[in-house]
């Protein structure tokens, strides 16, 4: 048989309803949207019960139609499905999802398109639907009365989900209901991307109906699949679940199942691909549903393209369902064709009770980071702008809104970088979400109807190059710290009242000096920083007023001394001590933090830290870096907030009084996230930070043993695209992880941060101190006694001992490498961070290559599990 051809017969044939037989489950989580109905719109399924409300509020561009009369009557057109919203206008128009349980959760998304003639026009259009913003599904109308409905198994990486129509200039996109189920994030497993439906079959299923909720918890919709000509069915009556088997297929579609015919033939299917790319996941779920003598076996071997495709044979147990799936993806064929056949011991036939195929959609592209697109949304409804502002504000690059230009970078978020709001009639209320923008370069505001006073956050947003307030009705003088900007030559600043000084235009349009351009950034930074002290200082005494104008206070709260006092319950608990001062334990309500208190004799030191970390953690936020949860500065005290580690730093585990000694994969997950911590600082974000301070009392561990980089203190910015590096009046750093070169010259570059990070690789891999104690030789350090070891021959003798030899030799090898270029003398033959994160992620997977196929027992049992398993096809 054919799968893509009787796939279109299947759902021809699927209309009649099956009632529900199940007590209703848990709808909570479900979005159910009859798209193209007024705004009241509010019913249940009469089928399923499920409530169905209306787009209004999810998307306001676009027409609604009911279909044409012609077609309401066809047994396909449920009541979802009987109005649609057309989009003439606009190449991209987007819907917007936001799930109550967030991103990183799994979800299933489907899409129904029922055309109908609803335009009158009788012309069947093609188009494309891109999911968040990668390509998901050309949408292929191919009968007026069939619709067409993809459907998506996909992890948001942003609590925003875009759902967006793209017109390809084969007519007009239009859409007739989308739905959203959560799913359990166990089902469904895949090593990358996202699953885009390819085929759901509930297999020996002669009533005709489909079945969906409530039968299945999750409303997947199962088409009835029957053979007639070359397939026999047996059902039961019997219940065929199991609450264990997590991908809970529906009792009603586990209770029949399609044998061959002939009972001495195989059961056999197939599929061709478009490319011998595409990779699928395919699902097959078995269970015995007759009640075997003891004379009788049902025992089959599957073959894909005749070659074994599971090592063992089926023997499908007693009313338990059990679903086979592969960890990793299928791939490499032009057609899949499948023959079940049973085993010479085997008494009957083959079964197979449901099958589930899905095609890999790649997920590329990075959406902008939810707090820049929650501004960029913000903007957009109450300033009304009817621009093209269509789902992600900068992704993908060819559909970026209006008015903004954002920076790339790889697989990072894009970034807004500049904005431009001329003449868009915008009034002051809602300006202080522009501060949420913390990236932008260029913001122009020139010619709205701005009032009352120039906002103060204007001149703290760090990265702001020009600005353009002319042309408004602004009352009071321009705020100290962007006229200090714009007098020191780090902003343009272009508004009414100003007299321009023409040696600053200069100086800003042609910066030929590079180091001393940044060295005033820094300098900008301080004087923003006293400023702010000073603001501070003031406000402390006056009442707080609006807390959120501006991110800083929105983001970080600062706090006096004796609430830090109260936070660690009087300096009670120490949790570390650094170069500058001491770090206690804190709770902020339930909310565990760390405190660090700079001490009065570093004062000036403790000043230059604070605020170097301070703007560091400002303004990046990455899941591999500690977050700030506040400060302190009060008198002479001075003290960063930041969130707890419950397991402290990556020295105390290393090292050998440490009794539970870190697996090889630990350590691999270890450095892969510290390396995406520094990969981001580097790379991530528009002014590169180099940490300076890359060390294993620096990398600390949460309570899953997921690593952040900590402590900013020493780190410095620099603007990526114009300075190659920047000189430091001070060798800065500790002994044994410092870079030569930097040493040497004083030339600081990310390059130095890699130096160090590849001590810290040797030392996750040995275990051992980055200079070692060689008594009653002088000590060494740990990179040339690893290049010794390295010439003398065996990885095993690298590799910490107290491993026991537990580590896969070809990953080790390819650590070892990896950290050794890493501490290459010459800064030029050092990898980038990219590169490191790429070579380390290869370590881990070498690591945890996965069994091909799994069985899954209906006690939720792993029946084969053996990295060995070998499969020959
Ligand atoms: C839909 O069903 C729920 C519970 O089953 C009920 O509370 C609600 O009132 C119903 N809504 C409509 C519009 O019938
Ligand atoms: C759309 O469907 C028609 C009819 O089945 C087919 O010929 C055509 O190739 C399809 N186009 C795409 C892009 O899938
Ligand atoms: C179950 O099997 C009987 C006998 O073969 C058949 O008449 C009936 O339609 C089947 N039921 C389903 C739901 O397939
Ligand atoms: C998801 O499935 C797992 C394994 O069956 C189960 O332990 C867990 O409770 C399920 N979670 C939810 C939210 O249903
Ligand atoms: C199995 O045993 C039953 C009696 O229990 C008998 O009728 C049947 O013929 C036997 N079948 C086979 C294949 O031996
Ligand atoms: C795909 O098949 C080709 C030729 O048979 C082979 O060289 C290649 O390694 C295969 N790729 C994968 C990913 O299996
Ligand atoms: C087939 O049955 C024989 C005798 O019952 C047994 O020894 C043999 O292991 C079985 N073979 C398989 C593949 O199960
Ligand atoms: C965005 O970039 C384009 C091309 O580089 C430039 O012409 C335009 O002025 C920029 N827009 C803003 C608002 O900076
Ligand atoms: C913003 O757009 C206006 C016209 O729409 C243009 O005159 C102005 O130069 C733009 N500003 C920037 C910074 O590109
Ligand atoms: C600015 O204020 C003046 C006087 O209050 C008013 O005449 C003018 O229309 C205002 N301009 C704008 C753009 O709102």
């Amino acid at each position: 048989m054919d799968v893509q051809k009787f796939y279109m017969l299947a759902v021809l044939l699927s209309v009649l309803l099956s009632e529900a037989t199940i007590d209703a489950q848990d709808t909570s989580g479900f979005i159910s949207i009859d798209c193209g109905t007024p705004e009241d719109t509010n019913y249940n399924d009469t089928r399923t019960g499920i409530n169905y409300i209306s787009d209004e509020g999810l998307i306001n561009t676009g027409e609604i139609y009911p279909i044409s009369p012609d077609y309401t009557s066809n047994t396909l057109s449920e009541k979802p499905y009987l109005t649609v919203r057309s989009f003439p206008e606009g190449k991209r128009n987007c819907y917007i999802l936001k799930p109550a349980s967030g991103k990183s959760n799994k979800y299933l998304i489907r899409a129904t398109f029922l055309y109908g003639n609803y335009d009158g026009q009788n012309k069947l259009p093609q188009f494309d639907l891109h999911l968040g913003v990668d390509y998901w599904y050309t949408v292929n109308i191919t009968q007026a009365s069939l619709y067409d409905q993809p459907e998506i198994v996909h992890v948001p990486p942003s609590d925003t989900i875009y759902i967006c129509l793209v017109n390809t200039g084969k007519g007009t996109p239009f859409i007739s209901s989308l739905e959203l189920r959560p799913l359990n994030n166990t089902m469904y497993p895949s090593d990358s991307g996202s699953l885009s439906l390819f085929v759901r079959f509930d297999m020996g299923n002669n009533g005709l109906k489909t079945v969906r909720y409530k039968d299945d918890i999750y409303d997947r919709i199962w088409l009835p699949l029957v053979f007639e000509t070359t397939q026999a069915t047996i059902n039961t009556t019997s219940i065929v679940d199991s609450p264990t088997n997590f991908f809970r297929p529906p009792s009603t579609v586990m209770s029949t199942a399609s044998t061959p015919l002939d009972p001495t033939l195989p059961l056999t299917f197939n599929w061709d691909t478009d490319s011998v790319t595409d990779r699928y996941y395919i699902y097959m779920y078995f269970a015995e549903l007759e009640k075997l003598q003891p004379n009788q076996t049902r025992e089959f071997n599957i073959f894909l393209n005749g070659g074994l495709y599971f090592n063992q044979p089926i023997n499908p147990l007693y009313l338990r369902p059990q679903t086979l799936y592969g960890s990793k993806a299928d791939t490499n064929y032009s057609k899949y064709d499948f023959s079940f056949i049973k085993t010479k011991n085997s008494t009957l036939p083959p079964v197979l009770n449901a099958l589930e195929a899905f095609k890999v959609v790649d997920i590329l592209h990075a959406q902008t980071g939810d707090l820049e697109t929650a501004a960029m949304y913000s903007i957009k409804s109450s300033y009304r702008i009817s621009r093209n502002w269509q789902g992600d504000p900068c992704a993908p690059q060819e559909y970026v809104w209006d008015g903004v230009n954002c920076s790339y970078n790889g697989f990072n978020s894009p970034k807004v970088i500049s904005l431009n709001l001329s003449s868009s009639g915008i009034t002051s209320s809602t300006l202080a979400v522009i501060a949420n923008l913390s990236n932008l370069q260029t913001l122009d505001l020139s010619n709205n109807k701005l009032t009352g006073r120039i906002p103060d956050f204007l001149g703290h947003m760090f990265f702001l190059k020009v600005l353009n307030i002319k042309g408004n009705n602004f009352t009071g003088p321009i705020p100290s710290q962007l006229l200090t900007n714009s007098q020191i030559g780090s902003l343009l600043l272009s508004a009414d009242g100003l007299p321009i000084n023409e040696e600053v235009k200069k100086k800003k349009s042609n910066v030929v000096l590079p180091i001393v351009a940044s060295m005033s950034a820094l300098f900008v930074i301080l004087i923003l920083l006293a400023a702010l002290w000073i603001v501070r200082m003031k406000q402390r005494e006056s009442q707080r007023k609006s807390n959120n104008m501006y991110s800083l206070e929105s983001k970080n709260k600062q706090f006096t001394y004796s609430e830090i006092l109260s936070i660690t319950n009087n300096l009670q608990t120490i949790i570390g001590r650094g170069g500058f001062g001491i770090v206690y334990h804190g709770k902020i309500g339930d909310t565990e933090v760390a405190v660090k208190m700079f001490s009065s004799a570093s004062m000036d030191e403790g000043f230059k830290e604070l605020v170097s970390e301070f703007n560091v953690l400002i303004h990046v936020h990455h899941k591999n870096l500690t977050s700030l949860v506040g400060y302190c500065i009060d008198g002479e005290h001075l003290g960063i907030i930041y969130e707890y580690m419950a397991n402290g730093d990556l020295k105390g585990h290393l090292s050998e009084r440490n009794l539970y000694v870190l697996n090889w994969q630990d350590r691999l997950q270890i450095a892969l996230d510290a390396a995406q911590g520094l990969e981001y600082l580097h790379h991530g974000i528009k002014n590169a930070i180099v940490h300076r301070d890359v060390k294993c009392t620096n990398i600390l561990l949460d309570e899953k043993l997921r690593a952040k980089i900590a402590d900013f203190g020493l780190s410095r910015a620099y603007p990526a695209e114009t300075v190659t590096h920047v000189s430091t009046n001070r060798i800065a750093g500790t002994p044994g992880y410092l870079d030569p070169e930097y040493q040497n010259t004083g030339r600081l570059t990310e390059k130095s941060d890699i130096y160090s990070f590849g001590i810290v690789i040797l030392e996750i891999l040995t275990g051992k101190p980055a200079i070692m104690d060689n008594n009653p030789n002088p000590p060494i350090n740990l990179k040339n006694w690893v290049g010794w070891i390295m010439q003398q021959g065996d990885m095993k003798d690298i590799v910490d001992p107290r491993l026991m030899g537990e580590f896969e030799v070809t990953s080790a090898k390819k650590a070892v490498e990896i950290a050794m270029a890493c501490v290459s003398q010459e800064s030029a033959d050092r990898p980038t961070m990219t590169q490191v994160v790429m070579a380390l992620k290869e370590c881990l997977a070498m690591e945890t290559i996965p069994q091909e196929k799994t069985l899954m027992d209906s006690d939720g049992q792993i029946f084969v599990h053996s990295k060995s398993m070998s499969m020959s096809r």
